[in-house]
């Protein structure tokens, strides 16, 4: 990943400095991000971390540790990582940081595997060694305790906040207990965004709030990629269902050049045109809406591209045999697994022809070889336009990051979000309930 790679992105973020100057805390003239929203007029005006001095304040900062756990430690510490640089920042800058997060699901009440305890070390060795306190509550005394105790530069971490009914509930006395542990508050948590729950919604309105580090790079990325890119612009939307993502494409096709429609999604639309798709995962009861789609694009002369040959075998299973086949070629009883290699070769010269890339999704079941190779081609593809610097290319949303790691090519790509849920919903259009609680803390 190479965050500076997008020169495209406009600057963002302008805090209100009328706002600043009426706020504690605030100081005057130190709003760096000053002049793009006049500009595009599509970013949030946000806070930032610029536009707080937390020297000696203690800080409630929203993260996203919601990262998968194996055998009581994380498996993958992305997210972690991600979320350093806000932390460290904020301790080097002398503020008394407390870190809020939730893990899993656990429904309102302790559930021992969905602790935070195994991630204060690993948080620690992400900040480079630098000590992380934990306490096992997030309102009750423990956390009140261990956010007094702070001093300047030093670092906890609560238990994980869904162990509380308050969390998801969004409910008032919940945020205030949060509230009253620090003195302003960071979300850092663009992953959570989505999510209407007390620590990015309710508390963000009840202390001077601001956008971190993390949520910054995600909101500059996303709007450079969608709301102001260089054109063509292409949106390569992949995964299982269509049901899932209708939302999405309805919202691409207005502001798209290209839409390649991979992975199960693209059975359903195959299937609409009347094709055969043999025992694939398709979404037949949504042929009318796939219809629809394909008619919406036509009248907007964006264009959809479908897969032109498959992947095909007798079931979904690791080393059966695959062969491939042209598209009016499908068997009965096989499922359609993968694109096939000519399709992959026009996705990728299709792209050559693009500057901005929007990547959601696989294209092929790729988490069972062969059926990766479609994926693995294309993303390869886009990761030599991106290093050559011919194309501006952002991925995110469930499987996506996963996929391109697979492919290899993470690393190549111009920005990957760390976002699943949030990513859909931003890509939807949707308000996200935490960025309106920031542009509404921003006014105030
Ligand atoms: C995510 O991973 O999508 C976020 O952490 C939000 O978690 P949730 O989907 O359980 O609300
Ligand atoms: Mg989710």
């Amino acid at each position: 990943m190479r965050e500076g790679a997008s020169a495209a992105a406009p600057a963002l973020l302008r805090a209100g400095e009328r706002a600043a100057k009426e706020r504690q805390h605030l100081p005057e003239g130190r709003s760096r991000l000053r002049d793009a929203n006049e500009k595009t007029g599509t970013m949030p005006e946000l806070r930032t971390l610029d536009d707080l001095d937390v020297r000696g304040k203690r800080v409630l900062v929203r993260v996203d540790l919601n990262v998968p756990m194996k055998d009581g430690k994380p498996s993958d510490t992305t997210r972690i990582d991600r979320v350093a640089p806000t932390i460290d920042e904020l301790a080097r800058k002398g503020a008394r940081v407390i870190v809020l997060s939730h893990l899993g699901r656990p429904k309102g009440k302790p559930v021992a595997g969905y602790s935070l305890a195994p991630l204060a070390p690993a948080l620690e060795k992400s900040l480079g060694g630098r000590k992380v306190a934990f306490a096992r509550d997030s309102v009750g005394p423990e956390a009140r305790a261990v956010a007094a105790k702070l001093e300047d530069g030093q670092v906890a971490l609560l238990e994980n906040l869904r162990f509380e009914p308050g969390e998801e509930a969004n409910d008032a006395r919940f945020a205030k207990a949060l509230a009253a542990l620090g003195e302003l508050y960071v979300d850092d948590a663009f992953a959570c965004a989505h999510r209407a729950h007390a620590s990015v919604e309710a508390l963000a309105r009840l202390l001077p709030a601001a956008a971190g580090r993390l949520m910054e790079a995600e909101l500059r990325h996303l709007a450079s990629a969608l709301e102001a890119p260089a054109r063509p612009l292409a949106a390569l939307v992949g995964g299982a269902k269509v049901s899932t993502k209708l939302e999405l494409l309805g919202n691409l096709l207005a502001k798209v050049d290209l839409i390649i429609i991979g992975g199960g999604m693209a059975n359903t639309f195959l299937a609409a045109e009347g094709r055969e798709v043999g025992r694939s995962l398709a979404e037949h009861e949504l042929s009318g809406t796939a219809r629809d789609i394909l008619a919406r694009a036509n009248a907007r002369k964006t264009t959809i591209l479908l897969p032109r040959d498959v992947v095909v075998a007798a079931r979904l299973e690791p080393g059966i045999a695959a062969r491939m086949v042209a598209i009016d070629a499908v068997p009965k009883d096989a499922m359609i697994l993968d694109i096939g290699p000519a399709t992959a070769a026009l996705l990728a010269a299709r792209i050559a022809d693009c500057r901005t890339l929007i990547w959601n999704g696989p294209l092929g079941a790729f988490e069972t070889p062969p059926f990766d190779s479609g994926t693995n081609e294309v993303a390869r593809a886009a990761a030599r336009l991106t290093k050559a610097g011919k194309l501006v290319s952002v991925a995110g949303g469930g499987d996506t990051v996963a996929a391109l790691h697979h492919a290899g090519v993470a690393q190549d790509f111009t920005y990957l979000s760390t976002a699943g849920g949030a990513f859909l919903e931003w890509l939807e259009g949707k308000t996200l309930p935490g960025l309106a609680a920031l542009e509404v803390a921003a006014k105030a």
